[in-house]
């Protein structure tokens, strides 16, 4: 069995993420000019994109990470999301940017939003690889998309089905 089995197409080239990561880094290094800031990773998609993003932002940079329910529980219907790994420090008065895989419904990252701002940051935004616009139940303000796809199945980047392909190094459609 290859491990590139069920893989149909790829969607999003290695050549165009690193290109992307590069613009979103000089981006987000443009608009934090001066400041200092603290990236939130949710685990575990967005790894791979927020590895690659930390290194292209040149400002005095920390990161964290939390874990949150997603698929398969009952966040779907709800909308109420499970922390299963919260951060290890405060973020009163700090500048903090959430680092994600990708939108979809906006249930996750609308909730994990709306809880992070009542601890007191001095900011908080909002950066996704991948935006399905087509599928989104809530609004979320969104302040740095990478690209906005199609309703598809996609997996690779950090991006997993069962967890497995978040270490291909494209975006990939899977075998419906
Ligand atoms: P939302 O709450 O519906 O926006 O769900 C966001 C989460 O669903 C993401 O962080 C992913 O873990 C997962 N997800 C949504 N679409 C995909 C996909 O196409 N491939 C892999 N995971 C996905
Ligand atoms: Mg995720």
């Amino acid at each position: 069995m290859t491990y590139l089995e069920a893989i149909t197409e790829i969607l999003i080239d290695e050549n165009k993420l690193k290109k992307k990561v590069q613009e979103l880094g000089a981006q987000i290094t443009h608009d934090y000019q001066g400041e200092s800031l603290l990236l939130i990773g949710v685990l575990k998609g967005a790894v791979v994109f927020l590895s690659e993003l930390c290194q292209q932002i040149k400002l005095p940079v920390t990161f964290d990470f939390m874990a949150v329910s997603s698929y398969g529980s009952s966040t779907k219907s709800s909308g109420v999301v499970r922390i299963l790994k919260d951060l290890d420090d405060s973020l009163e008065g700090k500048h903090v940017l959430i680092v994600e895989d990708i939108i979809d419904t906006g249930l996750t990252l609308d909730y994990l939003y709306r809880h992070l701002l009542n601890r007191g940051p001095a900011s908080l935004g909002i950066c996704t690889l991948l935006d399905k616009p087509s599928r989104r139940i809530v609004d979320v303000k969104v302040d740095y998309v990478g690209f906005q796809i199609p309703d598809r199945f996609v997996v690779g980047y950090g991006l997993d089905y069962n967890e497995r392909y978040r270490n291909l190094p494209f975006i990939a459609v899977l075998d419906p």
